[in-house]
């Protein structure tokens, strides 16, 4: 049994959101989502359309999805690996890279998966500001 784990907010649910998901899934046989508190979001300036209940409530109906848990902190990430005994963490290849997710090699397999080209809930929420155009 291998165990994959992923964070993001996943807000305004997107084609980019299912195809990272289903391709972290197919990386092993059970994938954990850390999806990122409102409180967490706000220490860094940002502030999702959903909040966290619904982002999870969604998230968790996805067939790819195993269990959700909350991302509270930048520092917890070793910690969720070694409580939910995590093979692999799988992140989009905007990460690749960076401090946040580099130590995690010492302790798991570290897999950086290619964005979906064109969409982003940045994107969407610009789009429908200017009224979908
Ligand atoms: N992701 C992806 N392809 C996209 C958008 C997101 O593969 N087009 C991945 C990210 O790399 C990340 C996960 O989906 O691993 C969750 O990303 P999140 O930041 O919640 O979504 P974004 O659409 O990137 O949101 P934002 O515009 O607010 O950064």
């Amino acid at each position: 049994m291998r165990r994959v784990l992923t964070y993001g907010t996943f807000d305004l649910l997107h084609h980019g959101h299912i195809r990272i998901l289903k391709r972290a899934k197919a990386l092993g046989d059970f994938l954990v989502v850390a999806i990122s508190t409102d409180e967490f979001n706000a220490g860094k300036g940002k502030k999702s359309f959903h909040d966290y209940e619904t982002r999870k409530e969604i998230v968790e109906a996805i067939r790819y999805v195993d269990l959700v848990i909350p991302e509270e902190s930048w520092e917890q990430k070793l910690d969720d690996v070694k409580r939910y005994d995590i093979d692999i963490v799988a992140m989009g290849d905007d990460w690749a890279g960076s401090d946040r997710f580099d130590y995690l090699k010492d302790h798991c397999e570290l897999v950086f998966l290619p964005r979906t080209e064109g969409i982003s809930t940045t994107e969407i929420k610009e789009d429908l500001g200017r009224g979908g155009q």
